[in-house]
């Protein structure tokens, strides 16, 4: 159920150039998935940010968030001690079946990924950076989670050079798998969606857009599916591939 709650920071700390890891006290439940909207303490911000879950333990909500703006720079200014206004339990999650899973994610879609391969019971990682200082991170976060780890950089300094959708379709003539969760830019999802249809593979996605409200009366985030216009914010992130890309 969506609740407001205050929640002090625990941790606030810059972990690849301009991406932040926040940690912060919150005594809640979520789907992998789910985002949270943080309202930031000053009236200069008004407007909540949207922020996915990497993970929940011990009453510790973590997330990740890149400086983009005003907003994000402010934020990153905070440290423990100093509290935010949290609206959790926001927009739906991924299903998470019995099956083997893929997850496919770039840049800060590796986030909402964490929190999915903490509740998968065999999941590998196809993670994709424009560096090794960008990959080396997040395989540390991932190494406890996932069996493989598969790595594609922008500059081939870690792992294969290029994209994951480059690397996909060799993995998945290896490996079997019943399902990929993706996330991250819209241009590698519409990719991974084809490529899992490709292969018979079912897929769910992440999708980002910009939010107001969050919680499904601004239309702000609204999107074309076969089934008609969708709120992000409400009936998803999480979507079937085939519902938005087709
Ligand atoms: Fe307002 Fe989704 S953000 S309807």
């Amino acid at each position: 159920m969506k609740q407001l709650i205050n929640a002090n920071i625990l941790e606030n700390i810059e972990v690849i150039k301009n991406i932040y890891k926040l940690k912060v006290t919150a005594d809640i439940e979520a789907q992998p998935g789910q985002f949270v909207q943080v309202k930031l303490p000053s009236d200069d911000f008004t407007l909540r940010r949207p922020l996915g879950i990497a993970s929940i333990n011990d009453s510790q909500l973590t997330m990740f968030y890149r400086i983009v703006g005003r907003g994000t720079t402010f934020l990153s200014t905070l440290s423990a001690g100093d509290e935010v206004n949290l609206l959790v339990q926001l927009g739906n999650g991924f299903k998470i079946i019995e099956g083997k899973t893929l997850l496919v994610g770039g840049g800060l879609g590796l986030a909402p990924l964490m929190f999915a391969a903490s509740k998968s019971k065999s999941a590998d990682i196809l993670m994709g950076g424009r560096n090794a200082d960008e990959t080396n991170y997040w395989q540390s976060e991932f190494k406890s989670l996932t069996n493989r780890i598969f790595i594609t950089t922008d500059d081939g300094s870690a792992g294969s050079y290029g994209f994951v959708t480059d690397l996909l379709p060799d993995i998945l003539k290896d490996n079997a798998y019943d399902l990929i969760l993706t996330c991250g830019p819209d241009v590698m999802m519409r990719k991974v969606a084809s490529i899992a249809k490709e292969h018979n593979i079912k897929c769910q996605v992440s999708l980002e857009k910009r939010m107001a409200c969050g919680l499904g009366s601004c239309l702000s985030c609204s999107v074309d599916t076969i089934h008609g216009r969708r709120k992000v914010c409400k009936d998803g992130p999480i979507f079937n591939a085939e519902e938005i890309y087709n």
